[in-house]
């Protein structure tokens, strides 16, 4: 059980002779004694392994120009924003938030593409001024408005075009993104994608570079991604046969997932299998229609950094309630919503001592008020007392970043393992934090 639990944890994750979790050479219980918990570890080495696990499945499988472009979504601050900057890899952003944050963090303007299905004439005009490399347009409404913003700055800015390319995917429905119905993109079905793509062509502030889709999210399957590169490539040949004109760039999105528990690991394809099938898709694809290779653009955000990020939380309380017993911690809904908002299944390793051999079945529970705020559904675990530490692997996307202040919860504190250094990179919240932005 131990054995298949660390499997889930980042890559320098191992037990020390107590039986204390240890990640990037720094004990689990030390840290979180230093920190407090609920607390938010991220391993420096995994993080730069998953963008390398990307680099060489993109050179082995890609003929053409490739580029990996995070999607910050996943988590974002400015020591994330530092390490991509490092990394010298693009950056997806979807709110002018973002888009500071980014900066802030040192990425340049030119790496990072604006996303997002509502921009505001604000975040447009944001965008302008920074210098993002592509802003990604996703209605009819935003190609005109852009347009008129950028002339009145004298630029011509860099475009795609956000596709629907009307692809179903096996994943729960909250992150299913690229079917007709979805709120996202230009429809390829019902013509307005070419439209909106010829209407581009024929403006003076944007330069159409390339067409973009992204269908979902934690897919395990990469049929419905090579499909949705077959359709958007489909559209370019008859633009192409219209115009002339040719995508320099195509961006899948992102999308790959990533394996929560034991179970999950074993059938999951690795990263190198979804890249290969999409290169191939888009290989065999601009040979049948003798187009130009584009610069292929992956978007993964969970895949990159699911994995490296672990949650540390506090026992405070057993609990037996009706047939069922919880394991109270002290963070759940407001740090992690993903149980309550996917149903997503998580596992947890007690982190500060050897178990007993013997087992407890338990929920781990969090402190807020809703009976949803429920992190681990019925999980074996040894006998747990309060003070023991519980360690919850995977934890490293969209956990964070979707955090909220519920119960006026301060949001945990973050910190970065390295070569058995832990530097704090994100203090916890104080009480201040709650009260800054009231005026009266
Ligand atoms: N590109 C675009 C345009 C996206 O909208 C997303 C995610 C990504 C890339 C990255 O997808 P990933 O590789 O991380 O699957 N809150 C949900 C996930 C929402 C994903 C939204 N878009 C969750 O916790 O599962």
């Amino acid at each position: 059980m131990t054995a298949e639990t660390l499997a889930l944890f980042p890559d320098s994750a191992r037990i020390d002779d107590t039986g204390s979790l240890v990640v990037g050479g720094c004990g689990v219980r030390r840290t979180a004694d230093q920190f407090g918990t609920p607390l938010y570890l991220y391993d420096g080495e995994t993080l730069d392994r998953a963008v390398e696990a990307y680099r060489t499945a993109l050179s082995r499988c890609y003929p053409g120009a490739a580029q990996i472009a995070y999607a910050a979504k996943a988590w974002l601050c400015s020591a994330s924003a530092r390490w991509i900057a490092a990394k010298g890899i693009g950056l997806d952003v979807v709110s002018g938030g973002e888009l500071a944050i980014a900066l802030h963090g040192g990425v340049p303007a030119d790496h990072i593409h604006f996303h997002g299905n509502n921009k505001s004439d604000r975040e447009l005009a944001q965008a302008l001024d920074a210098g993002v490399g592509r802003i990604v347009v996703d209605h009819p409404d935003e190609l005109e408005r852009l347009d008129e913003l950028a002339i009145a700055r004298g630029r011509r800015q860099a475009i795609w075009l956000r596709v629907n390319p009307d692809v179903d995917t096996d994943t729960h429905h909250h992150t299913q993104t690229g079917h007709a119905a979805s709120k996202f993109g230009l429809s390829l079905r019902d013509g307005t994608a070419e439209a909106v793509a010829l209407d581009a062509l024929r403006r003076a502030g944007v330069e159409l570079a390339g067409l973009h889709c992204h269908i979902g999210s934690q897919l395990r399957d990469a049929e419905p991604l090579a499909v949705a590169a077959q359709r958007l490539l489909d559209l370019a040949a008859r633009l192409r046969d219209a115009t002339g004109w040719q995508p320099a760039e195509l961006s899948t999105g992102g999308g790959w997932a990533v394996a929560y528990t034991a179970e999950q690991l074993a059938d999951l394809p690795p990263v190198e299998t979804y890249v290969a099938r999409v290169s191939e898709a888009v290989v065999q694809r601009c040979r049948q229609h003798e187009l130009a290779l584009p610069r292929l653009v992956l978007e993964p955000g969970r895949s990159l950094v699911a994995r490296a990020g672990v949650a540390v939380y506090t026992v405070g309380a057993v609990k037996p309630a009706g047939d069922v017993t919880y394991a109270f911690v002290d963070g759940g809904l407001a740090d992690n919503p993903r149980h309550a908002l996917y149903g997503a299944t998580y596992t947890a390793l007690l982190a500060n001592r050897r178990g007993d051999a013997a087992r407890q079945r338990v929920h781990v529970a969090g402190p807020y008020c809703e009976t949803g705020d429920v992190l681990i559904e019925d999980i074996e675990l040894p006998p747990l007392v309060p003070g023991d530490l519980l360690a919850v692997p995977v934890s490293g996307a969209y956990q964070l970043s979707m955090a909220s202040n519920y119960n006026a919860a301060l949001r945990p504190a973050v910190v970065w393992l390295e070569d058995g250094q832990a530097t704090l990179v994100q203090r916890r919240e104080t009480l201040d934090d709650l009260l800054r932005r009231d005026l009266v």
